[in-house]
């Protein structure tokens, strides 16, 4: 089962989960971070900040998790702009061993797999970092989504593309479809760190780290990773029927077990 942390805030939340990413990058400058968008990471990029001024990222690698298909990449809600605006520029990391999955339609039968081949020759995602959908979904893995899928061409759902309408001018604006990395592809990377504050997450929350495992319930697939932490708000922590115990662990977690 993963690891859950229970905090008081998103604040709190990217600080300690920045830490974790400024060990392992200290132990191994050239890691290879996997980046997700949405407005959950925004406390951990932000703690980065921070944290690691005056490191040499001059090595480290990243993957995005996703993109939409068919936006213009200079668009500020391409995910390749997020990840520029909200990651590679603030910390200053180099440009071109950051790799978003290439969401044009010129190309975009091979798209997939040619991000998985990137992605192996990178040696593996180190760290993944995930936010999680309202309807369960990871990355971009809608309810249905193979737990052995990899990068790959999805529809995006109604609920998912109303959730993100907030970033357009119009539901009309938000693209019909994307390019994601995999439950596969996830459940590859080393250790993954899934973030979620607020109620709305509260039930993805419980169905991911408590529920049934299920293709309906994207989420739940870290609970076949040896390595998962689950992050959390105590709103978000509402559903979970062992929140106690997630808290009595944790503060009980042996001095040289790390995140
Ligand atoms: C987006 C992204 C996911 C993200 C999720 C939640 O559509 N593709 O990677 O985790 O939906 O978004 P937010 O963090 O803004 O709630």
């Amino acid at each position: 089962m993963a690891e859950v942390v229970i905090v008081p805030d998103a604040r709190a939340a990217g600080a300690l989960v920045a830490d974790a990413i400024a060990r392992v990058i200290e132990v191994r400058p050239d890691t290879v971070l996997g980046l997700a968008t949405g407005s959950t990471p925004l406390p951990v990029y932000e703690a980065l900040r921070g944290r690691l001024a005056g490191t040499d990222l001059s090595l480290v690698r990243g993957f995005a998790l996703d993109e939409y298909v068919g936006i213009d990449p200079a668009h500020p809600q391409s995910y390749r702009s997020v990840i520029s605006r909200e990651v590679v520029d603030p910390l200053g990391l180099d440009p071109a061993r950051v790799h978003v999955p290439d969401g044009s339609p010129e190309g975009i039968e091979h798209a997939g797999a040619d991000y998985e081949a990137a992605i192996e020759a990178a040696g593996g995602v180190d760290l993944q970092i995930l936010g999680i959908g309202t309807d369960g979904h990871i990355g971009f893995n809608e309810p249905g989504s193979s737990f052995a899928s990899v990068t790959r061409v999805k529809t995006l759902t109604e609920q998912t593309r109303r959730d993100n309408a907030r970033f357009f001018a119009s539901i009309d604006d938000v693209p019909m479809h994307c390019i994601t990395q995999g439950l596969g592809t996830i459940l590859r990377a080393r250790h993954l760190v899934l973030l979620a504050f607020g109620e709305g997450k509260a039930a993805a929350v419980a169905a991911a780290v408590e529920g049934p495992l299920s293709a309906s319930s994207p989420g739940s697939a870290i609970q076949l990773h040896p390595h998962a932490t689950v992050v959390l708000d105590e709103a978000a922590a509402t559903d979970l029927a062992l929140a106690d115990y997630y808290r009595y662990a944790y503060a009980n977690k042996p001095a040289w077990q790390r995140l």
